[in-house]
């Protein structure tokens, strides 16, 4: 009845193997997303054309993709039904809570109007659309902050969101998220958003985000913005959340006057705030960088090409004279007319290359830990 040392061996070998498949199951652990997360490779658009041209593959197929061991799960979009869902929504609810696993949900090219919500028990989620031509895959919809909601109560800006991601792990290339309203500038009630990221660690590849007044809510988390197009007019880009946008075109939409960024931090110990890097800021109007929504927002713009459509003080305090002590308005090494900072609000900062190097590259995000691309 001894159990013997050959025993403890065997039971090792078997608590390690469970304990190597939990890992792997359990992708949050060590796990990092890689560019096979963000594309579609060779057999992703195998099972595309399978799916597509075998009408009958629908219902289980789900199912029977996630017994397929070692390859990542994928859902088709089509708006004309081919595929196994014919909404985003649709493809979202198919995937269980609490999924481990990334699944890329595949977008045909077309427009999809509808309200997408996916919930933070939905982690490890890809919306890829048409990689080469974003434009060519449209979610869209038209809710405003005014607006009432079933319930009888106000909508407000958070919940005007065309889509809304909560979870953590997710990715998007080559789509277009749109909020079709059209705010004037300076008319109440009109914002708008076309896209909301409030879950953590999550990469934006070649998307557009479009809109008027708070097209992009950058709420909470780390994110990644890679080569995307993001157009709007009034404060645009906002939120509370730590993102890096590298080589991205930030479009400014109006024809008066406007601003890109609204970052909100509270304490200067929050390592939150927006870094554009190597971005091209064009379009029309004359708009401020940024604007001081909280006390110690912060947004720096480096290496960009800044078009003649800034407005010459750049920066705003938002009508509170104390936030120009605490607010981190920085710019480094840009170029174009709109760089120009001679009649800069005094506290702004144009940074030497040591006060701008921890805004320079991924480390911003602590890309380290979650991205490897
Ligand atoms: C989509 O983008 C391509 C390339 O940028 C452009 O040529 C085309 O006109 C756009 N199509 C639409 C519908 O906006
Ligand atoms: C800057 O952005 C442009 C346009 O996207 C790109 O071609 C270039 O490689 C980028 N430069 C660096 C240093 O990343
Ligand atoms: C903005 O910059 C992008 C990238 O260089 C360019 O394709 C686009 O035509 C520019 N738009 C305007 C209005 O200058
Ligand atoms: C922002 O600063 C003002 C002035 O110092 C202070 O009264 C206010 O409480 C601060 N707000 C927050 C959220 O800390």
């Amino acid at each position: 009845m001894g159990f013997c040392s050959g025993d403890v061996v065997k039971l090792s070998w078997v608590v390690l193997v469970i304990l190597v498949g939990c890992v792997r199951e359990m992708e949050g652990w060590g796990y990092k997303i890689s560019w096979e997360d963000v594309e579609l490779d060779e057999y992703d658009y195998e099972m595309v054309r399978r799916r597509v041209g075998e009408r009958d593959v629908r219902e289980g197929d789900f199912v029977a993709l996630e017994r397929e061991s070692g390859r990542n799960r994928f859902i088709v979009v089509d708006g004309n039904g081919r595929g196994d869902s014919a909404t985003v929504q649709g493809a979202v609810d198919m995937i269980p809570d609490y999924n481990s696993r990334r699944v890329k949900i595949y977008v045909l090219p077309g427009i999809y109007r509808e309200k997408v919500i996916i919930p933070a028990s939905k982690p490890y989620i890809s919306l890829i659309g048409n990689q080469n031509a974003a434009n060519q895959t449209v979610i869209t919809w038209g809710d405003k902050a005014s607006d009432i909601a079933k319930d009888g109560t106000v909508l407000g800006t958070y919940r005007s969101a065309s889509v809304t991601v909560l979870s953590d792990y997710f990715c998007a290339a080559g789509i277009t998220f749109q909020n079709s309203v059209n705010a004037a500038v300076g008319s109440t009630g009109m914002q708008a958003v076309a896209l909301r990221i409030a879950g953590d660690k999550a990469v934006f590849y070649g998307v557009r985000i479009v809109g008027t007044q708070d097209t992009l809510l950058d709420d909470t988390g780390s994110h990644y913005f890679y080569q995307s197009y993001i157009e709007g007019t009034v404060d645009f880009i906002f939120g509370r959340a730590r993102s890096l946008y590298k080589d991205c075109i930030v479009h400014s939409a109006t024809k008066t006057y406007g601003a890109i960024a609204a970052h909100h931090r509270d304490s200067p110990y929050d390592d939150t705030g927006f870094s554009f890097i190597n971005c091209t800021i064009n379009g029309s109007g004359k708009v401020l960088l940024g604007r001081a929504w909280g006390n110690y927002s912060r947004i720096i713009y480096s290496y960009c090409n800044i078009d003649d459509i800034i407005s010459p003080p750049g920066w705003s305090d938002w009508g509170y004279p104390s936030r120009d002590k605490t607010a981190v308005f920085g710019e480094y090494e840009c170029k174009g007319k709109g760089a120009d900072r001679k009649y800069r609000v005094p506290w702004s900062k144009s940074l030497s290359y040591y006060e701008a190097k921890p805004f320079l590259d991924l480390g911003f995000i602590s890309a380290e830990k979650w991205l490897g691309l």
